[in-house]
């Protein structure tokens, strides 16, 4: 058994999720902690959401409501998607919260102590309009790289360069859309990361393993040195973790607080601070997931996260922990990941373009969606959701393959055999079977633990398709006209075939599995180490029950009028197509 620690990029509080920003962290996060714990593993399973900022500062100020009420109520509204989708994090916290707070301030206060921040006195918009410092998303501009019009001042959305607010053309507020904008002096903390480039190029060139999606972004960012400058750490707003040396104020910095990407990052080991406060746990409880010296040295620490993220995740916030100067946990693996596409372009939160958490939820139960985003998880290069390639996955896979076998055979059975299991000895035809199944299952063991997300889903289908060739090439239904018994071994094996399935399957589509257990009378979900023996847990005798219809198929009238419906609000006619 290892410890394994898994964190999730925590989602940004303004809004609901598209099923792009689910499937870049948090789904496949989500099934490799369901899986290790299967496998027997301790899981630590974190996520929050990411509070602070100027993403927050504007939602909020566009629902018009109070930033922090706004938090409160939107945590709730992505908890409630989150248990929706069945994500099963150990905590999902909050970047707001008190133990960020402190932490945040704590590692503030070790980097300053180790000599790696300094004040720096410099120039920063301020708009007179609105009577204040406009920080990153305040501002809105041309890109500098691309020429994108309505790039934000922390990031080009377009060809995702960081930027800085100053480095816009024609910049305006996005307050007000003013352009009276002036340049004045304000003190900021610098966290002095360029220091660390030897160090950092050495520790990610030790990191064989690795994606090479995730080492070739770092290795960009190391090599442009873009990623590296020293980077200001506070920003001049009221939202936010008040900037503090640890316990202690710091004269001069008033009135200021940590940019979000310093705090963010922290939250992940808050988090589990915050769970281990939940469960009335001591500090000794976290740290030992977090603090080598307490514990956490043989803890093996997984990532998951868009690639966007990767630069903060390699870089910065190594950064944060190495200049600590304090034996904190720096990741083992980070699995990133490309992007999700929606149907020939972008999924856009302004333009209501791709489909969202809720209105997934609304359309269809979670197993059909995490089906398809995990079967397509864009690993290797951006991927694309269609509606088309959608439906013939849900319908192919999910109902034609998996639920016609489940169907199939749990009602032949219920008719032939009074639902329960027949009794009978395996012939050659099932122990041939089970050796090839065992085979299949150490491969797709393997690519689940190699985090090849696709590759494992593969697998899994042929494993499911494995099971719908051995019932028709056994023809049980043939002999049970003859002789009710020579019937009974492969009705036994696929019986326990179908318990086999809702275990390996769990961690793809956690609600089919737990809905078939129940139905198999039988709770308990050992992994099939040895598949032989697996499929002859259930004996002869033992009573169930057919399971509803496991999957429904998606009609062509269904697709189409979904696929019109979220084509987004600039496509004519979209307004008018708004039911379910
Ligand atoms: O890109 C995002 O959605 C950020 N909110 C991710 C932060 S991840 C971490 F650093 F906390
Ligand atoms: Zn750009």
């Amino acid at each position: 058994m290892t410890r394994f620690l898994i964190t999730s990029a925590i989602p940004y509080i303004n809004g609901i999720k598209h099923l792009g920003n689910l499937v870049g962290s948090q789904l496949p996060a989500d099934l490799y902690a369901r899986y290790l714990r299967q496998r027997g593993h301790d899981v630590m399973f974190i996520c929050a959401t990411d509070e602070h900022g100027t993403p927050a500062e504007l939602a909020a100020r566009k629902a018009k409501m109070d930033v922090a009420d706004y938090c409160d109520k939107m945590h709730a509204v992505q908890s409630e998607l989150a248990a929706g989708f069945r994500l099963s994090f150990d905590h999902f916290g909050r970047s707001s919260s008190e133990r960020n707070h402190r932490l945040t301030q704590h590692f503030a206060g070790r980097l300053a102590a180790n000599g790696h921040i300094r004040e720096v006195e410099e120039e920063q918009i301020y708009s007179v309009a609105d009577g204040r410092f406009l920080p990153d998303r305040y501002v809105r501009g041309e890109c500098p790289a691309c020429g994108y019009a309505q790039a934000r001042g922390d990031q080009c959305e377009n060809c995702t360069k960081q930027l800085n607010p100053v480095d816009l053309i024609n910049p305006r507020s996005e307050i007000s859309g003013s352009t009276a904008l002036e340049m004045r002096l304000t003190t900021h903390l610098h966290l002095c990361q360029s220091a660390f480039r030897d160090q950092l190029a050495e520790w990610i060139d030790s990191q064989h393993d690795w994606p090479k999606l995730t080492t070739s972004i770092a290795r960009k960012w190391l090599r442009d040195g873009d990623g590296l400058q020293d980077r200001g750490i506070t920003r001049d707003l009221d939202w936010g973790v008040p900037v503090k040396r640890g316990d202690e104020d710091w004269p001069g910095m008033e009135g200021k607080v940590f940019y979000v990407w310093f705090d963010a990052p922290i939250e992940y080991i808050a988090a589990t601070a915050e769970w281990a406060d939940k469960h009335g746990h001591g500090d000794s409880h976290w740290l030992r997931w977090w603090r080598n010296d307490k514990g956490a040295r043989d803890v093996r620490y997984v990532q998951f996260m868009g690639k966007d993220n990767v630069p903060f995740h390699t870089l910065s916030f190594p950064v944060t922990i190495m200049g600590s100067g304090e034996d904190w946990k720096l990741v083992d693996y980070i699995k990133s990941f490309n992007f999700l596409n929606y149907d020939g372009g972008q999924f856009s939160t302004s333009l209501g373009r791709g489909i969202f958490m809720d209105q997934a939820l609304a359309l269809l139960p979670s197993d059909y969606w995490r089906w398809w985003l995990l079967s397509h998880a864009p690993e290797y290069s951006d991927s694309e959701f269609t509606w088309d390639d959608f439906v013939t996955s849900v319908n192919k896979d999910l109902a034609d393959v998996l639920g016609n076998f489940v169907r199939r055979i749990t009602k032949f059975a219920a008719a032939h055999f009074d639902s329960t299991v027949p009794t009978g000895d395996w012939g050659p035809a099932e122990q041939a079977f089970a050796e090839r199944l065992q085979i299949r299952i150490t491969r797709f063991q393997d690519r689940m633990e190699a985090l090849e997300i696709r590759k494992a889903a593969q697998e899994l289908r042929a494993i499911w398709a494995a099971g719908n060739e051995f019932l028709q090439d056994a023809e049980p239904w043939k002999d049970i006209r003859q002789d009710k018994s020579k019937a009974a071994p492969t009705t036994a094996l696929c019986l326990n075939l179908v318990r086999l399935y809702a275990i390996i399957s769990q961690p793809f589509i956690p609600d089919f599995s737990a809905s078939i257990l129940q139905c198999l009378n039988n709770p308990h979900a050992d992994w099939p180490e040895n598949v032989a023996g697996a499929l002859k847990t259930l004996p002869g005798g033992h009573a169930f029950s057919v399971p509803d219809v496991a999957f429904t198929k998606i009609s062509a009238e269904q697709r189409d009028r979904w696929k019109a419906r979220f084509a987004g609000a600039d496509k004519p006619g979209n307004a008018a197509v708004d039911t379910p």
